[in-house]
């Protein structure tokens, strides 16, 4: 099966603070947890919706792949990602259907997760994260 759930929406925030603080004013809803993952250059806000979240991303610096994007695009929704089973097995796929794989291999994301990113150019201009959790 896969992908078998939305693991979240990430959005792209200049300012993690005043967006956890706005998100909560506007739609009732905290961070269940905060995570620096230095490898991505990114600052993680998790808030749970159902049993998928919205992540509020903060890039670390100018420099990184969040910071150019909110240059390039300003703030604004960065990628899904979608919960699979078996990430070896779905990037198989994906290269087998001729997808843009920008990880060919499984790198560590956020939560100890095996994550890989499939290049907007395989579907209608939108980044895909496939995440595999620790069973
Ligand atoms: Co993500």
């Amino acid at each position: 099966m896969f992908p078998y759930n939305l693991d979240h929406v990430a959005i792209a925030v200049r300012d993690l603070d005043a967006a956890v603080e706005r998100y909560g004013r506007l739609y009732g809803a905290g961070p269940l947890y905060r995570e620096v993952v230095e490898a991505q250059g990114v600052e993680e806000a998790m808030i749970p919706v159902g049993g998928s979240f919205v992540q509020l991303l903060r890039p670390l610096g100018p420099d990184t792949p969040v910071g150019r994007f909110i240059e390039r695009r300003g703030e604004g929704v960065h990628h899904l990602a979608f919960a699979v089973a078996d990430i070896d097995a779905a990037l198989e796929r994906l290269r087998r259907e001729g997808a843009r794989l920008v990880d060919d291999t499984p790198r560590r994301g956020g939560r100890g997760a095996r994550i890989a990113f499939v290049h907007p150019d395989s579907f209608a201009s939108t980044l895909v994260e496939l995440v595999e959790l620790e069973p």
